[in-house]
């Protein structure tokens, strides 16, 4: 038997693309026995926190005890351990959002794994083979879950980063809120069937524009996620040169200044930004979308200017995502569009009892006890190409959990070759990606605007 040391597991994990996972699904890494790591506990609670001027909001959602869900540190081919805890009265269960884990690590209720009742816990390991920004929340009830809280950023390590002179990790989200500070109701059917129901509180970390202090000429590495249920952000940052180095979790083939940037919910936004010389400094990433622009959080210079270049920095490691073979590829279509049928659909985890979407004309019931057959059976090893298209004059955010795509082309515009496991689909517009279907199991691929998903704009591959 070989005994793997680490070196050689990042090795043949890298040759073998994402075969790695498949070995560390079926555990037979023995040599790392000894390694197996303490299990982070992540246990729900039901709170009051402060998010607006007013009074305290109650039954706020959180993992730990007070404040925000912590950010969740992982290590690139380190093997990683959770046991979530469930402290509230609703069911829930963890999505590990864009790692590719094993696909009985995923976290979806009845499609994957049971339920996780109050007093009850379910353990979670896996070893997350991509180095970047990656969120994780519950996959049941998820419009009142995470609407109320259970939202937090993942940070996946690679000790082979380029130096950075601080890092900023930054979840947004929005917050339905009456003046009383209190929830209203989460969400409006009429609402639902358009752009989703936005929230009326804005925050980044909890907080409405926080300030964070960074080195004086300094290079930042900030990690922003959008965890919010609806909102589609375009990012902006003034005061100081910027330059996007990752989207979901992976680097972009060539960096670019964030020039209103559009990212839906589930995407997360990598920048690296070159603070100002002078002391005091502030420089702020903003939201310029829509008639309300909002500055999200600043970075306030601090010290003697460290005189770094922003040409300091090396390229990130590319993602050990197994190649397309786009000319063996089979094509898989997927046509989005409303719903005529407008019926209440049954659906245990969180239906909303409407359906106003679909995809290939399907309004899916969403996670339910009994699903459906799947979108697509797709062959383990075999590449696809998906031709998604838009026909509804709304946006969507379309994540598919398990696997990473590559964006290959799109009829409406020039894309860098992004890999990513969420893709915004603009109105009319038609986009091909690229997939290497080589994680074995049910992977969903849902819009992540909550109210499309659990209104029907959901399903799911099986990878068989
Ligand atoms: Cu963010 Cu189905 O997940
Ligand atoms: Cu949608």
């Amino acid at each position: 038997m070989t005994i793997l040391t680490r070196r050689n597991l990042l090795k043949s994990a890298a040759a073998a693309g994402a075969a790695g996972i498949g070995l560390a699904a079926a555990g037979r890494f023995v040599g790392w026995a000894a390694a197996k790591p303490e299990p982070l506990i992540l246990k729900t609670a039901s709170i009051e926190a402060k998010l607006t001027d007013g009074a305290p909001t109650k039954n706020v959602l959180t993992y730990g005890e007070a404040g925000p869900p912590p950010v969740v540190r992982m290590k690139k081919g380190e093997p990683f351990a959770a046991r979530l805890v469930n402290d509230i009265d609703d069911p829930t269960t963890i999505h590990w959002h864009g790692v590719r884990v094993p696909n009985k690590m995923d976290g979806v209720p009845f499609l994957i794994q049971p339920y996780v009742y109050r007093g009850d816990h379910f353990d979670y390991a896996f070893t997350p083979p991509d180095a970047g920004t990656f969120w994780y929340h519950p996959h049941c009830d998820t419009l009142i879950q995470t609407g109320h809280g259970l939202t937090g950023v993942i940070v996946v390590e690679n000790p082979n980063d380029p130096k950075f002179d601080s890092e900023v990790v930054i979840n947004l989200r929005d917050w339905r809120l009456g003046d009383d500070g209190q929830f209203i109701e989460q969400f409006r059917p009429r609402d639902a069937a358009r752009s989703g129901t936005f929230g009326t509180v804005r925050t980044a970390n909890w907080l409405d524009q926080p300030q964070y202090d960074a080195p004086a000429g300094g290079l930042v590495r900030l990690r922003a996620a959008i965890t919010d249920v609806t909102r589609i952000y375009a990012f902006r940052v003034e005061g100081a040169e910027a330059a996007v180095i990752a989207l979901d979790g992976n680097p972009v083939p060539q960096r670019f200044a964030p020039d209103a940037l559009q990212l839906g919910p589930g995407q997360r936004l990598e920048l690296a930004i070159r603070m100002p010389d002078e002391e005091g400094a502030i420089v702020s990433l903003r939201d310029v979308r829509g008639t309300k622009p909002k500055i999200l959080a600043t970075l306030r210079a601090v010290g003697n200017s460290v005189k770094r270049d922003m040409r300091d920095l090396g390229p990130l490691e590319v993602n050990p995502v197994a190649e397309v073979d786009v000319t063996d590829a089979k094509h898989i279509s997927l046509a989005l569009s409303a719903t005529a049928e407008n019926l209440p659909s049954d659906g245990i985890c969180g239906s909303l009892g409407y359906s106003f979407w679909a995809i290939n004309k399907v309004p899916w019931s969403g996670d339910t006890p009994d699903p459906t057959a799947p979108l697509a059976e797709l062959k383990l090893g075999k590449s696809y190409v998906i031709d998604m298209e838009n026909l509804t004059p709304h946006s969507h955010p379309i994540h598919l959990h398990g696997m990473s795509f590559k964006v290959l082309s799109s009829s409406t515009r020039q894309v860098q070759p992004l890999v990513s496991d969420t893709y915004l689909i603009q109105p009319n517009e038609k986009v091909q990606l690229g997939l290497a279907a080589d994680n074995p199991g049910d992977w969903l691929l849902h819009c992540h605007i909550i109210e499309h998903q659990k209104t029907g704009m959901t399903s799911y591959f099986r990878v068989v």
